[in-house]
């Protein structure tokens, strides 16, 4: 079951051009491209004649010519051709999504459109405000998209996983605090006086002692942004300072494999395009090796008996918050939905 009334990152913008791209989000198959006049159009890649995948077809200006018999549809999914005959019928046509570019990304409403908001798009403006700069890319993860949530509101995994980047001692020795804000989860771990993990000794130059914040917001249904600082210790100089926000936002493709879009976007050293490719290929680097414990997790998930149970541990208030404001939109949204047919 997948929230439907919610924003999804289809695809970066610049991924999407003049041409068909195809996209499965919460287990729909959706056909994706850019008008002539710039707007991306988001179509079900499905062709309302005979199921033909839309996105095998072809583009003739800003229509889809259907591969298979040649049904035309246009960018609001109306048929405008079906060779042979003059009649088009009324229910011959392919369901459109709202779609919103913001933050470099492409964002799809899977639900109602009349219930589209682009106030629930999560605030990512760190992608895109003036003295910041980003690098970031996706991941295809062979795991249900809620274990990736899982992972980002936990971060005491660093210590473990994350050892040769961004985790150390310090993380599991300092509690964080978890709070839910009406449907966020929030998350702060403040460490004071302490040691560098390695790769903010490396981007800063120097292994002295850090105040080192981490602080979560969970947006439904699978958004996070990190605000991550490493002040020298005692003090708030950001000429000092390293201060990046992680972008995280986790689109299921179906229930078991989902699509991780990320950024790390800093406000320090702007043009240094070097300290970039290094941040790039080292946070890269880490999320790779959350892939491994997760892909793991979801084999087990799959093939365990039923009888297995999972057991609780304290650090998993955030990620339990942020399932259980899930599942209940989710509850919702059904409930609504059966009221209403
Ligand atoms: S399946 Fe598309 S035209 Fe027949
Ligand atoms: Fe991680």
């Amino acid at each position: 079951m997948f929230l439907k009334n919610a924003w999804y990152v289809a695809a970066w913008s610049h991924e999407i051009e003049h041409t068909l791209a195809q996209r499965w989000i919460a287990g729909e198959p959706i056909v994706i491209y850019r008008t002539e006049g710039g707007r991306v159009v988001a179509l079900e890649d499905r062709c309302p004649h005979r199921r033909a995948a839309l996105s095998l077809g072809r583009l003739i200006g800003d229509s889809i010519e259907c591969g298979y018999h040649g049904v035309t549809l246009d960018c609001s999914g109306a048929c405008v051709k079906i060779p042979g005959q003059e009649l088009i019928p009324k229910t011959m046509k392919a369901r459109s999504y709202r779609v919103v570019e913001k933050w470099q990304w492409v964002w799809v409403w899977l639900g109602d459109p009349d219930q589209a908001d682009e106030a629930l798009i999560p605030d990512f403006r760190w992608n895109s405000e003036p003295g910041w700069t980003y690098t970031g890319g996706s991941i295809d993860v062979k795991a249900n998209y809620q274990l990736l949530t899982d992972n980002l509101l936990d971060l005491t995994h660093e210590t473990y996983v994350h050892a040769k980047t961004i985790g150390n001692q310090a993380v599991i020795e300092t509690p964080a605090i978890t709070s839910v804000v009406g449907n966020e989860v929030h998350v702060k771990r403040i460490m004071s006086n302490t040691k560098p993990p390695p790769l903010f000794a490396k981007v800063r130059g120097t292994d002295s002692p850090i105040d080192r914040w981490q602080v979560i917001r969970y947006q439904t249904p699978a958004n996070i942004a990190i605000d991550a600082r490493g002040y020298p210790a005692g003090s708030e100089d950001m000429s000092q300072a390293l201060r990046w926000f992680s972008i995280n936002s986790i689109t299921p493709i179906d229930d078991k494999t989902s699509r991780y879009y990320w950024t790390i976007t800093r406000c320090f050293a702007l043009d240094d395009q070097a300290l970039t490719e290094l941040i790039h290929k080292s946070i890269l680097a880490t999320f790779m090796e959350d892939v491994v414990v997760i892909e793991a997790q979801q084999l087990r998930m799959q093939t365990d008996h039923p009888d297995k149970h999972e057991v609780g541990i304290a650090a998993d208030a955030g990620a339990l918050g942020a399932r259980r404001i899930l599942e209940r939109l989710i509850r919702e949204e059904a409930l609504a939905s059966s009221a209403s047919t």
